[in-house]
């Protein structure tokens, strides 16, 4: 086999044409062999990988580390106290100086026999983006896991295509080429949270970008576990919303409702289970309060703040900032609830003004003071 970084395919010496960007964790037995399948499906290209890890428990890191010494084609970045699919991809994307970037899954399912086409069609011209498709013929979603997983995959993909600007069969695809700098170019305004890049791209370019279609297999997974929970899918709705409302509603503060909107079911079912017991209503709902206070904080540092996450004592810290946080929030909430009814006898307005602005308040201050930027 001919070594891939000594070939030309347009590409200056020592700078590969082609970059593959692999985001990877917990993938450390999918790494050497998805290397082996890229340089099959790659040569005579002038191309390298780079994987993007996120410092991963499970030896990832290392693996990719033992080929990239052996390779000069492969490279890592290990990012430490950070997680996303998305992000690791815009990073990966923006640490290339190819001209032409693909972006792929590091568990072997995306059929790397189709790179080459899809990179062709962009460096070609044809196309802004080339995007691998398993609903268009030829394609196939054999690998999803279950049927849940089908109907989740086909309500995404109707949710998506409702947003969408051009026409797509599979914007959930995360198996895509694009340009370098037609990417590098709508890199500031990613939201790069969750799993789901791809549109995340087509839904911040200022212009419509011109997409092509290829057919391709989705496999199903070999090693390891998949990675997409109900945290991700949450982020793909509040993804769907900023971009809908153009910035105006940032992802954050979508996230940051939903888990608002959690926090009062808490309340509510505390409260009420407390009743049960034959507790006053006023201790139950302080105990239910409590209990909300504690949920949210953990749901948010968790997912609407995942990537700024606290640790060990700033938790508890974290916990403690938020309870008082929130309590301001709650006390202003009723005096402008209060306010607004003394003068306009509005009762609906007035409880909703004193709930959105309790809602701004607690952002703010936990945006701010809590997990800071
Ligand atoms: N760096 C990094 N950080 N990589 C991650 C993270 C993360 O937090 N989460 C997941 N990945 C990597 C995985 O290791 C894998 O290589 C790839 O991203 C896809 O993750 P999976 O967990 O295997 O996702 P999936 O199989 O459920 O979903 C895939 O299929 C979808 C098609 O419906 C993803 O490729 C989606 O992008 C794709 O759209
Ligand atoms: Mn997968």
């Amino acid at each position: 086999m001919s070594a891939p970084g000594a070939q030309g395919s347009g590409g200056t010496a020592g700078s590969p044409a082609i970059s593959i960007i692999v985001p990877c964790y917990n993938e450390v037995a999918n790494i050497a062999p998805l290397v082996a399948k890229l340089e099959t499906a790659l040569e005579g290209r002038h191309w390298e990988v780079i994987f993007v890890d996120d410092n991963s428990p499970d030896g990832t890191t290392e693996a990719v580390r033992a080929q990239a010494r052996q390779k000069s084609y492969v490279r890592g970045i290990c990012r430490v106290g950070r997680r996303g699919l998305s992000s690791a991809v815009i990073e990966g994307v923006l640490s290339s100086s190819a001209q032409v970037v693909a972006v792929m899954d590091g568990d072997q399912q995306h059929d790397e026999t189709r790179l080459v086409a899809l990179i062709d069609a962009v460096a070609d011209g044809g196309c802004d983006v080339a995007v691998g498709s398993r609903h268009v013929e030829g394609g196939s979603n054999a690998g999803l896991a279950n049927a849940w997983r089908h109907a989740l995959s086909n309500g995404g993909i109707w949710l998506a295509q409702c947003f969408l600007p051009v026409k797509l069969t599979d914007p959930m695809s995360g198996f895509f080429a694009v340009r370098q700098e037609t990417f590098a170019a709508i890199a500031p305004r990613l939201s790069g949270a969750g799993f789901k890049i791809l549109l995340d791209l087509l839904l911040s370019s200022a212009k419509p970008l011109k997409v092509q279609e290829i057919a391709c297999g989705f496999r199903p997974r070999v090693a390891g576990e998949s990675k997409l929970d109900t945290l991700v899918m949450l982020q793909f709705v509040a993804l769907l919303l900023e971009k809908f409302s153009h910035g105006l509603v940032p992802l954050r503060f979508v996230a940051f409702c939903l888990v608002g909107l959690a926090g009062v079911g808490t309340n509510f079912g505390v409260m009420h289970l407390v009743r049960f017991f034959g507790v006053h209503f006023s201790v139950a709902q302080a105990v239910g309060t409590v209990v909300a206070m504690i949920v949210n904080f953990v749901l948010d540092n968790n997912f609407t703040y995942r990537d700024r996450r606290l640790h060990g004592q700033r938790c508890v810290w974290g916990l403690l900032v938020f309870m008082l946080v929130c309590s301001i929030g709650a006390l202003a909430n009723v005096g402008v609830a209060h306010m607004m009814y003394a003068q306009s006898y509005r009762l609906d307005e007035a409880s909703l003004a004193g709930a959105v602005l309790a809602v701004v308040w607690n952002y703010t201050m936990s945006s701010t003071l809590i997990w800071r930027p």
